[in-house]
């Protein structure tokens, strides 16, 4: 089964073409990144008429690649080896949703296609079950159940996946995101403007020795739940800052390995809880290599499977929004999950 899936619930859009769930056809990814950087984060605005923009060039660019990589004669030929359309109804930007699903439900509308509802969060767990000539074939490899660990700009979200279409919420943020606090921190240190996690884990990595002393609290790690709180460990390290810092990657490893203990040690934490056999992560931070590292340590230190996604999925895009539109098709629970609108589509499916 072709599914057809578009993602603009932030400042990518994004189309992609996956067969069977897992077998990435082509995909497509366009940003408007450049033109939040100058007010150090996203104005949905100026996010949301980008995606005007580049939401048609985005759809006509992945059936393009649809042909040349099968062969199709013309466009035409390409839409009728679609099965289904797919498209993000949130969570995400409001503006930026709308964009998507409208471009979705013409589309369907037009070439007579099912369209299928995708949760965002949802679909960063799929990243996890796209074969990848690196990490092999992944879909069949990921046995479920499983402790997902969502981690972005956006969201930290802890979920058990107990089977496609069977997920319960264990616990998330209760104010800011991991990335969000990340993103923070580094135009602190006046190291970058906007979506700055990779450059402080690159200022980290500079930090020579192991690390001397716990300069940063871990917000909640001993606490008997699955919730996460950064705004205290952001505060701690502006106080930290205004006193005067001359060691940039200190201060960023200090900070790093904060947030990535907090991270581990409650998903861990689930795991055993839940009694999981596998873990999988997913969202932006998820790209972070400390975090990897981390716990890549633990999982063979219990013996149970690790899944991280492949660079090129961990940030947004559309191939694991077809991917989860394929697992969980039959499912309602795909929107219902994570509190979101479903913007009207249900009825399409
Ligand atoms: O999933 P994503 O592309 O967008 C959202 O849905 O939010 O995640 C973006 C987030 C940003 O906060 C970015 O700074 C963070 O992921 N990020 C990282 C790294 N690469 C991206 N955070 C820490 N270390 C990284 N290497
Ligand atoms: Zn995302």
């Amino acid at each position: 089964m072709r599914i057809l899936a578009i993602e603009t619930s932030c400042d990518e859009t994004a189309g992609a073409v996956v067969e069977d769930g897992v077998r990435e056809v082509c995909s497509v990814v366009a940003s408007s990144k450049e033109f939040h950087v100058e007010t150090g984060g996203i104005v949905p605005e100026v996010a949301s008429r980008k995606q005007l923009e580049f939401i048609f060039p985005v759809i006509s660019e992945t059936l393009d690649k649809l042909c040349k990589s099968e062969n199709y004669r013309n466009t035409d030929d390409a839409v009728k080896n679609i099965d289904a359309l797919a498209v993000t109804v949130g969570p995400g930007l409001i503006g930026s949703l709308v964009v998507g699903v409208s471009a979705a439900k013409a589309l369907a509308l037009a070439w007579e296609k099912p369209l299928i509802p995708v949760n965002h969060l949802v679909g960063h767990i799929y990243a996890n079950f796209i074969e990848s000539p690196v990490h092999g074939a992944r879909g069949s490899a990921v046995n479920l159940p499983a402790v997902c660990l969502l981690v972005s700009g956006g969201h930290t979200d802890l979920v058990l996946m107990k089977d496609h279409g069977d997920f319960e919420y264990l616990g998330g943020t209760l104010d800011d995101a991991a990335g969000e606090c990340f993103d923070k921190v580094a135009r602190m240190l006046g190291i970058s403007k906007y979506l700055g996690g990779s450059v402080l884990s690159a200022e980290a990595a500079k930090y020579p020795q192991e690390r001397p002393f716990i300069l940063f609290p871990r917000p909640m790690i001993d606490q008997d739940n699955f919730d996460f709180s950064f705004s205290g460990l952001k505060t701690a390290v502006k106080r930290y800052v205004e006193q005067g810092v001359n060691d940039i990657p200190l201060v960023c490893r200090e900070f790093e390995e904060a947030v990535v203990s907090v991270l581990v040690t409650k998903t861990m934490r689930a795991v055993d809880k839940y009694g999981v056999k596998t873990v999988l992560l997913g969202g932006g931070v998820s790209a972070n290599l400390r975090l990897r590292e981390k716990f890549k340590k633990e999982a063979e230190k219990r013996k149970i499977s690790l899944f991280v996604p492949p660079l090129n999925l961990c940030t947004d895009n559309a191939v694991y929004i077809a991917s989860a539109a394929f697992f969980n098709r039959s499912h309602k629970t795909l929107v219902e999950i994570f509190a979101d609108p479903s913007l009207g589509i249900m009825d399409t499916v």
